[in-house]
């Protein structure tokens, strides 16, 4: 039966941070190498979440288990579904394997809605969106949310693409902007390829051309997401500017950590490597669970000490940022140095993010 037949906007419950499992109902081809992968629920959930949100999938590849966290480029306007846009990353396991395998019909679980870079918790009547690439994901799901939900905000959207043929989501871009006032569109092509025509911005964003395009960008909000050189170029800019970077908020998509397995045996290699400290510098970190504990040098973090022992933790972003590798302290101090990827309740609760904790001490975890 068609999940159509169960709608009914009264009665359906909405999404909450958690485990769930959702099923691929569209793939939509974006450009050459992205591609949109759209998910409903079996019983119709209301996806609510702040446009910049992302999730966490739960996949198992050639027997092997993986997450990694995607941002929902869809609006929470539109809720019965919701919609990851991903980029084939040359030699990336997870995003040609989705391109490849998941197909409409398929079910898998997501974690979340999580992440701190969204419209929701910075409000403001001016945004700047800048974007590289696919980092184009969050923006344009803060951009449809407000031209859908009709709001004052004045938008200026500014992209990167390496050329045209990678303007991810141009027509729905162009069309917005050429309906309404407030959303003025902005496209950038470092390059672009024999036989294309591009009439728009040539080369990398820069201060002149920013003036250009916002002559008021130092009172805008600005969210901006895409490659690490890009968004390293874009702090430069706003700083030198004089932009108050109160009202900056960015976006990592990151480095993927390695897997598990080549992390155990660099990590092996490592130890075997490392001078030996006394005994009374290292801090013990027991897993209760499994019954295994390790040593472990000052400065490393829960989760590779987890991994020199062969266990292995969940793990994303490696960044303190997706939430995947949260477990339970039940004795003992670390220093948890994360990017959102935790709640206070979860902290207050004994929860620490195993990725970016290093211990103070002696640490008992729950695993
Ligand atoms: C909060 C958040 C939101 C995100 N949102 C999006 C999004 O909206 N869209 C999107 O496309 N991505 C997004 N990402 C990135 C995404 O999570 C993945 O990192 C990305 O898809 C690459 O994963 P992969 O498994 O394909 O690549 P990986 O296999 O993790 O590889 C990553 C890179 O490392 C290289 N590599 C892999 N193995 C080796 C090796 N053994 N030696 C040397 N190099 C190696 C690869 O060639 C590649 O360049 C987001 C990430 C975060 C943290
Ligand atoms: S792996 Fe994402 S917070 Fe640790």
């Amino acid at each position: 039966m068609s999940t159509n037949a169960f709608l009914n906007p009264v009665t359906t419950q909405t999404w909450t941070n958690g485990r769930h499992l959702v099923r691929c109902v569209k793939v939509i081809q974006e450009t050459w190498d992205v591609r949109t992968f759209c998910f409903m629920a079996d019983q119709p959930v209301l996806f609510f979440f702040k446009p910049g949100q992302f999730v966490t999938l739960e996949l198992e590849i050639d027997g092997q288990p993986v997450m990694r966290s995607y941002t929902i480029s869809s609006s929470p306007s539109v809720p019965y579904s919701f919609s990851i846009t991903i980029k084939r990353v040359p030699g990336g396991k997870v995003s040609n394997w989705l391109h490849d395998n998941l197909k409409e019909g398929d079910e898998l679980p997501v974690h979340g809605p999580v992440g701190l870079f969204n419209a929701i918790d910075f409000p403001s009547d001016k945004v700047l969106y800048l974007s590289g690439g696919v980092g184009i994901t969050p923006v344009m799901s803060m951009a449809r949310w407000f031209y859908d939900t009709n709001a004052n905000v004045d938008m200026v959207f500014v992209h990167s693409a390496r050329s045209p043929k990678d303007i991810i989501y141009q027509r729905e871009l162009e069309h917005m902007a050429a309906r309404i006032n407030n959303f003025s569109l902005h496209v950038i092509c470092e390059k672009h390829g024999l036989g294309e025509a591009w009439a728009g911005y040539r080369g990398y964003l820069n201060k002149p051309m920013l003036e250009l395009i916002a002559p008021d960008f130092l009172e805008r909000e600005i969210f901006c997401c895409g490659p690490t050189p890009y968004m390293a170029a874009v702090r430069k800019l706003l700083e030198a500017a004089g932009y108050d970077m109160q009202r900056y908020h960015e976006e990592a998509f990151g480095p993927t950590p390695p897997e598990i397995r080549a992390e155990v045996k660099e990590l092996a290699a490592e130890a075997a490597d490392a001078p030996e400290l006394p005994l009374a510098e290292l801090n013990q970190v027991e897993f209760i669970s499994t019954g295994k504990s390790i040593r472990v040098a000052p400065g490393e973090t829960v989760h590779a000490a987890a991994a020199k022992l062969g266990l292995h933790i969940p793990k994303a972003c490696g960044m303190g940022i997706c939430g995947t590798c949260k477990v339970m302290k039940t004795s003992g101090e670390v220093e948890m140095e994360h990017n959102g990827g935790i709640t206070d309740e979860d902290v207050a609760e004994g929860y620490i993010l195993s990725c970016c904790s290093v211990p103070k001490g002696d640490v008992a975890i729950d695993f």
